[in-house]
């Protein structure tokens, strides 16, 4: 399939004003989960919209307008028809690929373990008997549930609505660790840097051969756009990332938001 010569025709529609028309592409999405997605003076900004501006508007001329909605349940309001598609730092798993389909990879990402500067955890074994936080319905919540199966169950896990929620409770000495995806910890963490640290260690990443994070990772995932099962909007946006990934958009983007 060569997504690249089918994308790049779809670019010279887009620049003409073509493609999609004028029908508004609308995306549910949890805010605030910087740096992917925020909310600025009134405006979504962050990684996921400047990649829905280049991909449903830019490349393939829809409109396109973000709904706040909670992480949990967000698959189940997107299958209500409550809007088109999901742009969340949403990870592709299996589980969820029996609920919704999954555009092409657009990011990786590892879980991670944030926790206190002065707390004694540096290592996952030094969280037995601790209470770790997590964002209900994440991939965080998915890991700790696994890290408490290889603790033998000595580990207690609180779900927050919001990852906000899990760093002010940890913040606030309520749980010991945050269990959440590492780009977006690391904002947390260089937010709050005189507080927060990462558990060091090597981890899911150098096991999979990936050049690791400075940090200990738990797994390994890919975001990716979600839609209903058979939308057929799946193939133009698949072949809009090939051509933003060709093209230097996403770099470009990428480099916005993740410096380095
Ligand atoms: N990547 C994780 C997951 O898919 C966390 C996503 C949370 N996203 C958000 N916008 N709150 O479960």
């Amino acid at each position: 399939k060569s997504a690249g010569a089918a994308g790049a025709a779809l670019s010279v529609t887009g620049c003409l004003g073509g493609g999609g028309g004028s029908e508004t592409i609308t995306i549910g999405s949890d805010i605030p989960y910087p740096p992917f997605e925020m909310m600025e003076n009134g405006e979504v900004t962050g990684f996921d919209p400047a990649i829905a501006q280049a991909v449903f508007t830019d490349e393939l001329g829809y409109e396109h307008s973000f709904k706040d909605t909670s992480f949990d349940g967000i698959i189940q309001a997107l299958n209500n028809g409550n809007f088109r598609v999901i742009m969340s730092a949403m990870t592709i798993t299996e589980e969820r690929a029996q609920e919704v389909d999954f555009s092409d990879p657009y990011f990786t990402a590892y879980q991670t373990i944030a926790t206190l500067e002065n707390s004694d955890i540096t290592s996952k074994a030094d969280l037995a008997g601790k209470t770790v936080g997590v964002q209900k319905g994440t991939t965080g919540a998915g890991a700790a549930e696994q890290l408490k199966s290889e603790l033998n169950g000595d580990l207690t896990i609180k779900r927050y609505d919001t990852i906000a929620s899990a760093f002010n409770a940890l913040l606030n000495n309520q749980v010991a660790a945050v269990i959440n995806d590492n780009t977006v910890s690391a904002e947390y963490v260089s937010k709050n840097d005189e507080d927060l640290r990462f558990v060091e260690g090597e981890g899911a990443a150098a096991e999979q051969g990936r050049e690791a994070p400075p940090y200990l990772t738990l797994t390994v995932e890919d975001y990716g756009i979600a839609f209903r099962k058979g939308d057929e909007l799946v193939s133009e946006v698949n072949d809009a990332l090939a051509t933003i990934k060709e093209n230097g958009t996403y770099d470009d983007i990428y480099s916005e938001y993740f410096a380095g």
